[in-house]
């Protein structure tokens, strides 16, 4: 494994993610070294020092003497082209730069989108050691067991209107979840997922902006999805949970950032043809928010209140007309 400038480490590189898609076209089928070698111009003894890799990475590639290789199961190692393989994306996800270790996947988005990354790529780490939070807190990150996911969007929307992609990540999240599992997860204003009132997942996004022009967003997305109890932190202000704790069923967190990826994708391209609305209206509806009676409590001081609904801010909107900008909600 090869390390890369920043010294994040890539999962794996090119000649490798080739040979899995020749395998990967042969299904159950096998494929030979010699056709391996003369489809990717390299040398026999180069495809063996691949396979070998694929090996130690969790492949599991069978080889026989007279028919060649077939690839019998592959690892949830969040492989691009594992994740890409059959995903229906148009823009988001079409670039997967996925790294087994991280400071932060925002981080290391921002940094590229700096140097010109395309719209829709995505980064993606086994592990991070400086996962951010909201409000500088620290997101846990071990390793093996969740999805970090950071997409760089070039959305041609005024910087006050950022926060609407915040709300379009909480959907495709919250669809994300139901897609894969039975759980109805509920959107907490401003941006968590809760399962049965436990914090499931966290966005935190961040852009480069000019005064009247987004250069980019970076979504940041945490899921929390085969994590095990004692990997929570011992402090955590609010309860937390993963998918894995709420169903008791592993989920394949490549599958996971696939079908993400998807309904990021199809989100993000309804907002850019038709606007906001649709997004603001499920959010509304997987917030299960509007007409319910909340405290906000802020700093000390609490409102209370009906919702009428969120604005185009994502200010949340009391149905006195009083706009909240931020603040801990509690359905009472
Ligand atoms: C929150 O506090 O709820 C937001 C948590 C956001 C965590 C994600 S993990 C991927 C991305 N990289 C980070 O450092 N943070 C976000």
């Amino acid at each position: 494994m090869t390390r890369s400038r920043t010294g994040e480490e890539p999962v794996s590189g090119g000649t490798g993610e080739h040979i899995l898609s020749l395998l990967r076209q042969k299904k159950e089928a096998h494929i030979s070294g010699e056709e391996i070698s003369n489809s990717l111009n390299i040398s026999r003894s180069a495809v063996w020092k691949q396979i070998r890799a694929l090996r130690a990475a969790g492949y599991m590639i069978s080889a026989e003497p007279s028919k060649g290789y077939s690839l019998d199961a592959s690892p949830d190692t969040l492989h691009p082209a594992e994740i890409r393989h059959g995903m229906k994306s148009l823009l988001v996800g079409r670039k997967i730069q996925s790294v087994a270790k991280t400071v932060s996947t925002n981080a290391t988005a921002f940094r590229l989108a700096e140097e010109g990354a395309e719209e829709g790529t995505a980064v993606i780490a086994d592990c991070q050691s400086g996962g951010k939070g909201r409000l500088g807190r620290v997101w846990a990150s071990p390793q093996g067991v969740n999805l970090y996911c950071s997409v760089i969007l070039r959305p041609d929307i005024k910087p006050v209107a950022a926060p609407q992609l915040t709300f379009l990540s909480a959907v495709a999240v919250a669809r994300a979840i139901e897609r894969l599992s039975d759980l109805k997860p509920r959107i907490k204003w401003p941006n968590d997922i809760l399962v049965d009132g436990k914090k499931v997942a966290g966005l935190l996004n961040e852009m480069s902006a000019e005064t009247d022009k987004v250069n980019f967003v970076v979504l940041g997305i945490g899921v929390n999805i085969n994590m095990r109890a004692e990997q929570f932190p011992a402090d955590l202000r609010h309860p937390a949970t993963s998918v894995f704790l709420e169903t008791g069923k592993t989920v394949s967190r490549t599958a996971f950032t696939r079908v993400l990826l998807e309904e990021l994708d199809d989100l993000y391209r309804q907002f850019v043809n038709e606007g906001y609305a649709p997004v603001r209206k499920e959010w509304l509806e997987k917030s299960r928010l509007e007409g319910a009676v909340v405290t906000v409590t802020d700093n000390g001081s609490s409102r209370s209140g009906r919702v009428r609904g969120i604005d185009e801010y994502g200010a949340l909107i009391l149905e006195n007309g009083e706009q909240i900008l931020s603040g801990d909600v509690v359905i009472v």
